[in-house]
């Protein structure tokens, strides 16, 4: 299954004729595919420019899969972006979504509300702001913690998150925190962790928390915790009491397909791209890929090792995996079948729109245009799209929306609800100190990152896998 995802997605990607180096390369890049794809919000009004622009009130004809009855959309959401599951693209669809509908979104200061602190509401720019009213979308990283967000969300928002099997999980959280991490930085790959996690890991030490049940802190749960029965139940019952739904990445395009029955959003609106950026660029190429693709490798053993050591999160997941199929055959398996088939119909039809060179990726200083460069750090070289030539107004913005990378669409999101003439003072105590700062040099080579976390501690170095996973500010 996975492999077979991961050969149409090569092929896709135009690579099928690359030399084994690529394709390991591919391989890897799927595996850690973390934020590879990016969202469209498709609306019929910008194929259709002239016609009038109606929001929710979309047409029932066969392209807008099964019919949503006469329900209302959902405009208040909570969105609990857990690491290294492909929340990214889920957070796309919600800013695509918050955009052209006007919503207003609870923004971080910087890129992530103080993760992986646990989330406080003054985290929230403009909150208690006489400027801002009320929120409707929040979907940034953070540390979930329940009483806090309902300070800053109204009481009648819809809740939902995305988990991904714990073993792939770690694949991906060690490529990206290897560095981070100092239990993964120790180790000297993940199956040399897996057999002896003991030896590497301290609970006490900041940032091993990427190192075991991630997802489980994420939630804000206890991730240091031995595993019980007991205390596992209680973790899914905590989660199951916040988060009216909880996707899996596994089944993206089905949790896409409940997503938007439970949002009661149109098909398009979740509509998203196989925008697998991150085609990585090593300065020194084979060396480069044996050193990242070899520290991954596990054995089938080292794998139930790694479930065990996550067992909360395996927990997690099993349990979630459950209710997941059970909410799709309560939906009816023949009407996913036919609904996941449209909405890869629809994607196949955006990236003929959209991208140039039928989605074929180039190496971001070839694009000529910046806001749509992927961000790039130091070791790898991130690929993005161009957008086709002479595509209509709306059409160009709607095709535009689908690839901005996250970090240039916070940005902008941002600016739209403080101008600049009118930034929020900060109510709600203290002003805190800046979340995280980048200190950019540009050398030849690329830009070399080096990131200050919100209390001086610096967080990376060179190399920050994760293209546009909320820990860089670009200006
Ligand atoms: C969890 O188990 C380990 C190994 O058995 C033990 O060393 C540790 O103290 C336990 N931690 C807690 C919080 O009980
Ligand atoms: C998730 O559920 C599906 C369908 O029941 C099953 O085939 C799969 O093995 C489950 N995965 C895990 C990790 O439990
Ligand atoms: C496209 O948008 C630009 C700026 O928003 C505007 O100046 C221009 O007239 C528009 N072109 C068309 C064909 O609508
Ligand atoms: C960062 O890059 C510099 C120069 O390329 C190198 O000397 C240094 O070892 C790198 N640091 C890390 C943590 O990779």
């Amino acid at each position: 299954m996975v492999f077979r995802r991961s050969a149409r997605r090569m092929r896709w990607l135009g690579c099928y004729r690359l030399g084994p180096i690529w394709k390991a390369l591919l391989v890897f890049v799927v595996i850690a595919f973390a934020g590879q794809l990016l969202g469209v919000i498709f609306n019929k009004s910008w194929m259709q420019p002239e016609r009038p622009q109606s929001l929710y009130s979309l047409p029932s004809d066969n392209t807008q899969g099964s019919s949503l009855g006469s329900c209302q959309p959902h405009i208040h959401i909570m969105f609990l972006k857990t690491h290294k599951t492909a929340s990214s693209t889920v957070l796309n669809l919600l800013y695509r979504f918050g955009e052209e509908r006007d919503l207003k979104f609870a923004l971080p200061l910087g890129y992530q509300f103080g993760y992986p602190l646990p989330f406080i509401a003054q985290r929230v720019k403009g909150y208690k702001s006489p400027h801002v009213g009320e929120f409707d979308i929040m979907g940034n990283h953070m540390r979930f913690n329940k009483p806090e967000v309902e300070k800053v969300m109204p009481p009648d928002t819809f809740y939902f998150s995305i988990l991904r099997d714990p073993v792939a999980l770690a694949e991906s959280s060690y490529a990206y925190y290897k560095n981070v991490a100092p239990a993964f930085r120790r180790a000297k790959g993940l199956g040399d962790f897996a057999d002896n996690p003991y030896k590497y890991y301290d609970p006490r030490l900041r940032n091993n928390h990427y190192a075991r049940n991630l997802m489980w802190f994420d939630f804000g749960l206890d991730h240091t915790a031995n595993f019980s029965l007991a205390l596992a139940k209680r973790g899914v019952a905590a989660v199951r009491r916040n988060f009216k739904l909880i996707l899996l990445s596994e089944y993206f395009d089905q949790s896409m397909v409940l997503l938007r029955h439970a949002l009661c959003w149109p098909l398009d609106a979740v509509v998203s791209f196989s925008l697998n950026a991150r085609q990585q660029v090593p300065t020194g190429r084979s060396a480069w890929v044996g050193k990242l693709i070899a520290p991954l490798a596990l054995t089938d053993k080292q794998r139930v090792k790694l479930r065990e050591w996550n067992a909360l999160d395996w927990h997690l997941y099993q349990a979630f995996n459950l209710t997941f199929w059970q909410e799709v055959e309560r939906f009816g398996r023949s009407r996913m079948e036919t609904e996941v088939a449209l909405l890869r119909t629809k994607r196949e039809v955006l990236t003929r729109i959209c991208l140039r060179d039928g989605g074929r990726p180039i190496e971001a200083g070839r694009i000529r245009d910046k806001t749509i460069r992927p961000f790039q750090s130091g070791l790898v070289k991130i690929l993005g799209y161009e957008l086709q030539s002479g595509l209509n107004n709306a059409t160009w913005e709607a095709c535009l929306r689908m690839i901005r990378p996250e970090i240039q669409y916070k940005d902008l999101l941002d600016l739209r609800q403080f101008p600049r003439a009118q930034q929020p003072s900060f109510a709600g105590g203290p002003p805190l100190k800046r979340e995280s700062s980048i200190l950019r040099a540009d050398d030849h080579g690329g830009k070399r990152l080096v990131e200050k976390d919100w209390d001086g501690t610096i967080m990376f170095r060179n190399q920050s896998l994760e293209q546009a996973d909320s820990k860089v500010r670009l200006r």
